[in-house]
């Protein structure tokens, strides 16, 4: 420890989870590892942890060093900052007259076929001014970060024309230059064929191709790219044709995958390498295979089938497959209007038989991975950046059980205190 000083020094820890294990992101049984150490502290300079563990330990490694700040975390749990590894964060508008449709038994594709969902997010989103969008956005992000998320993920999506994606990429731009969240850029061009396209699919996909992806390349504007493979949308083949174009062009690539039907999504996602493929409700077995071999990690996003009442993605088979599974809250105007990575705690314990160790293995590591942020979060460990989040809790169970609450007491973002 070269530093002569601690920033800040969190103390008195009940349970740090702190997620040690193996680079990268954990399969089967190494999801139920989460490091626990009681009675434990972290040692912070620079925003990164200089020192964790028990807590008589870390002070004897501390000498003399000078505490800057000391914060008594009264016995609570603490967990790494969750990592949100899939939203739409960026759009216009709401969408809570599709609830009475809905009750009436309209299907997701069925409202989005009429001109609705999506679309009617699309019109929202152009009519709205960059301004606008970000103080919407960074509303959200806010309850993010209360609800424990330090790290986001955002898509592109609701523009889809050239201008209006490039305006949408701009406020996650933003977002990211003056909010304490880490906010990773995703573009999502082929997030739906807009109105003016209809029927013209393949003209729309050229457009991506050609004009889209190669101006948020050069404007440096997105790290990943994500494509909406699913029936009436974008089909495997246009999927794989955006898919491949941008990983020539250096983008790291996603897919929504067999969200409602089985499309071969999970296929093409391991076929092409993708980082990661998303919802995979109605995948099949060969599917999950062929993602577990290349390594693909499956984010699943049960509050969107919550939300869709829809099926259940089924994890425990994943997990039995040995495919590395990641958790988000797809946080979108539309299929999954919440913020609340906590709320999807609790759905993925009911909803898909995962343990709360498991739960949090694919909210830290696993997510981070899943955003190529697994070397620097997703654990707490030396050399690794400090965000931690210090809840009302004194066991990990807790927090999914006693469910649609906020238990966050304390958010520590880069080594400093925003949330308290
Ligand atoms: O991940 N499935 C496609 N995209 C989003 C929903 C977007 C919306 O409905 O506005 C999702 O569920
Ligand atoms: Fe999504």
């Amino acid at each position: 420890m070269a530093q002569d000083t601690v920033d800040l020094l969190v103390y008195n820890i009940g349970t740090l989870m702190t997620m040690q294990g193996p680079k990268g992101p954990r399969t089967g049984a190494q999801m139920s590892d989460v490091g626990a150490v009681h009675q434990g502290a972290v040692a912070i300079f620079g925003g990164e942890i200089i020192a964790i563990g028990p807590e008589a330990a870390v002070r004897r490694q501390l000498a003399d060093r000078m505490v800057r700040e000391e914060l008594d975390a009264e016995g609570r749990l603490v967990t790494p900052g969750l990592v949100e590894p899939h939203t739409h964060l960026v759009h216009g508008g709401s969408r809570e007259h599709e609830l009475s449709l809905k009750l009436q038994g309209a299907s997701y594709l069925e409202i989005l076929e009429s001109g609705g969902g999506i679309l009617s997010t699309v019109k929202a989103t152009r009519n709205a001014t960059e301004d606008a969008l970000f103080a919407k956005a960074k509303r959200s992000l806010d309850t993010l970060l209360l609800y424990g998320a330090t790290t986001v993920e955002a898509k592109s999506g609701y523009g889809l024309t050239l201008e209006d994606e490039l305006k949408q990429l701009r406020v996650t731009k933003r977002l990211q230059d003056s909010h304490p969240v880490d906010v990773v850029s995703t573009f999502m061009g082929a997030h739906a064929v807009p109105m003016e396209f209809k029927g013209r699919g393949d003209e729309y996909v050229k457009m991506v191709i050609q004009e889209m992806l190669p101006d948020v390349k050069r404007q440096g504007l997105a790290e990943f790219c994500d494509v909406f493979c699913e029936h009436g949308v974008f089909t495997v083949e246009q999927s794989e044709r955006i898919l491949t174009a941008a990983k020539e062009l250096g983008f790291g690539i996603k897919i929504h995958a067999d969200e409602i039907e089985p499309m071969g999504g999970a296929e093409l996602a391991a076929k092409l390498g993708c980082i990661s493929a998303e919802h995979l409700l109605a995948t099949s077995d060969e599917g999950f295979q062929a993602m577990a071999k290349r390594g693909v990690i499956g984010v699943l996003l049960p509050a969107t089938s919550f939300n869709l009442r829809a099926k259940h993605a089924r994890a425990r088979t994943m997990i039995e497959m040995g495919m590395p599974v990641a958790l988000s809250t797809d946080y979108n105007p539309g299929s999954s209007p919440t913020e609340s990575m906590q709320l999807v705690m609790t759905l993925s314990c009911l909803n898909l038989q995962m343990t709360p160790e498991e739960v949090l293995t694919a909210m830290t590591m696993n997510a981070a991975s899943a955003i190529g942020r697994g070397d620097t979060v997703g654990s707490l460990e030396v050399g690794k950046k400090a965000d931690l989040v210090l809840y009302d809790a004194t066991n990990l169970a807790y927090l999914p059980y006693h469910f649609g609450i906020n238990h966050v007491n304390t958010v520590v973002k880069a080594g400093r205190i925003v949330v308290r």
